[in-house]
């Protein structure tokens, strides 16, 4: 550890504390430094924000999972920074000063993120977040990976529900797979249990980010070209981005998640290009089984890789795909974007309230992430044979639980197994943590990652038609109006017949 992290006042500051995810936070770094109290001795916490009250009022609600607001004497010590403005460059230098790892949970982080990243690294502390946006997240790889690896930063974006899943969830199934194949594809099926609306704070962000979608596109333009990544097989049907597909073998109808976890998988992929054995670690000689080690890094190859939401039924999956698609026309035009922000929970059809869920939804909500890989197997006699692999990583509710566990791992991991991570720069949180065994920290917090099984078949067919049924995109518009008629037809005949 580098002496002036030494004399940092705060082990960990959780920014953003008082927001509807940052309480879920800041009761998750409590339940856990608690619960494992020898391993996390002695570490110093402080919550910042804007409102003194306000990060009282989350400290008092985490402190007692049962929610209640007073204060007794074995509440945890934990300090309030209250001058902390995400919009205050000066007041950002004092914070992240202060501390050794910065939690940022303040969102939108394409309006809020980059003036705080900017100060963590200038001030050499340690940057994770629950941000989601690939524009934000993009932008600041171009602009502070260099400066981040020159202080020996680790600066570490999307460790919430989105896209730790996919991210650490597909480095755990490419190891699932044997030394002497190749994946090609993996599709990941997202599944989720839960019937509660999710806080409006979500919804804004997720709009913006649809909005940037052009701007997005102009920034990758801008960035030199990367030579591509050498993935073996075909790409993947470009319709299964704008169409509806049912997963025979899961038996789910599944539409494109519009999120960000395909930019993070593919930024995964370049840190780890040319470094088969996984990004150099701050200190080699803290690695204990350097075979292991290395192995562990062998099968994380790249591999098309794409997200969908599995839906049981072929009539929400519809709903969905046409939610997803006004959203986005709306999203691209001034007028409609206002529109979404003023009204999130009519266009998400109730999906997002400014209430979010009560404590019990989220406490009952759960998920389970599939893992359909794709590849090839060379046999001992030159002939080549597909393989499958399918693994499932399953967890609590995702948006809030999930996402606390997720930062809340990442940043123990930035402060008790530095010498084990990478030497600094703009990660993603499987080239970032997955040396250091993030899939084990997860566990610990009650995430299953699971081996479901590994097939073969005779012929060397690209699989992607034999467990996928298609629905082409003028199908899944035409088909609410072909059913609307239909009714009209069977409505009129009914009452023709009781009539005459
Ligand atoms: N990736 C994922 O899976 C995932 C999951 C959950 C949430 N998120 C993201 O997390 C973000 C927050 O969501 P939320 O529902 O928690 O929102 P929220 O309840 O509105 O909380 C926002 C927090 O940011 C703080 N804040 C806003 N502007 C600030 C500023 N200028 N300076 C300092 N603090 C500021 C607010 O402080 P005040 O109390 O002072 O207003 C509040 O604590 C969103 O962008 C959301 O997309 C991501």
């Amino acid at each position: 550890m580098a002496g002036y992290e030494l004399m940092r006042k705060f082990d960990a500051v959780i920014l953003g504390a008082s927001g509807f995810t940052g309480k879920y936070v800041l009761r998750e770094w409590l339940r856990c430094t608690q619960e494992d109290s020898q391993r996390h001795r002695g570490l110093t916490l402080a919550v910042a924000g804007r409102s003194r009250s306000k990060l009282e009022a989350a400290l008092l609600w985490a402190g007692h999972s049962g929610g209640s607001h007073r204060r007794s004497d074995d509440d945890p010590d934990v300090s309030i920074i209250d001058n902390a403005d995400a919009t205050d460059a000066a007041s950002l230098g004092h914070l992240c000063r202060s501390t050794r790892v910065l939690l940022n949970c303040v969102g939108p982080c394409n309006q809020y993120g980059e003036a705080v990243v900017a100060a963590c690294v200038e001030a050499g502390t340690h940057y994770v977040d629950i941000s989601g946006e690939a524009e934000f997240m993009e932008r600041i790889e171009a602009k502070f990976h260099d400066a981040a690896l020159a202080a020996k930063v680790l600066v570490v974006s999307a460790c919430a529900a989105v896209s730790i899943v996919s991210d650490v969830g597909l480095v755990h199934h490419l190891r699932c797979w044997p030394p002497s194949t190749a994946p090609s594809s993996v599709f990941a099926y997202a599944r989720i249990h839960s019937f509660a609306s999710n806080h409006v704070t979500s919804a804004e962000t997720g709009i913006l980010a649809l909005a940037n979608a052009d701007a997005l596109a102009r920034f990758r333009r801008s960035l030199p070209r990367r030579p591509p990544l050498k993935i073996p097989g075909p790409s993947p049907p470009i319709e299964l981005d704008s169409c509806i597909h049912y997963e025979k073998k899961l038996g789910y109808w599944a539409a494109a998640l519009p999120i960000c976890d395909r930019s993070v998988v593919r930024r995964t992929f370049w840190a780890l290009h040319g470094h088969p054995r996984g990004l150099p670690v701050l200190n080699a000689a803290s690695i204990q089984d350097q075979e292991n080690f290395d192995k562990a890094w062998q099968m994380v190859r790249p591999v098309h890789f794409r997200l969908f939401l599995a839906i049981r039924t072929l009539r929400w999956a519809v709903l969905f795909s046409w939610a997803t698609r006004i959203l986005k026309t709306l999203s691209r035009h001034a007028f409609g974007l206002n529109l979404l922000l003023k009204y999130p929970h009519i266009f998400t059809i109730g999906a997002f309230t400014r209430q979010g869920p009560t404590e019990k939804q989220v406490e009952e909500g759960s998920f389970e992430m599939w893992f359909v890989g794709k590849g090839y197997q060379k046999d001992l006699d030159g002939g080549v044979k597909a393989k499958k692999v399918v693994t499932r990583v399953k967890g609590p509710e995702p948006c809030y639980t999930m996402s606390a566990i997720g930062i809340v791992q990442c940043a123990l991991l930035c402060l008790h197994s530095r010498d084990l991570l990478p030497v600094g720069g703009v990660l993603t949180t499987a080239s970032a943590f997955g040396g250091a065994n993030i899939q084990e920290s997860l566990e610990g917090r009650g995430l299953l990652f699971q081996h479901i099984n590994t097939t073969s078949k005779e012929n060397n067919e690209p699989e992607y038609e034999d467990s996928l049924i298609t629905l082409k995109p003028w199908i899944v518009f035409a088909l609410p109006i072909i059913l609307g008629i239909a009714i009209v037809i069977v409505c009129t005949f009914v009452l023709s017949i009781t009539i005459f």
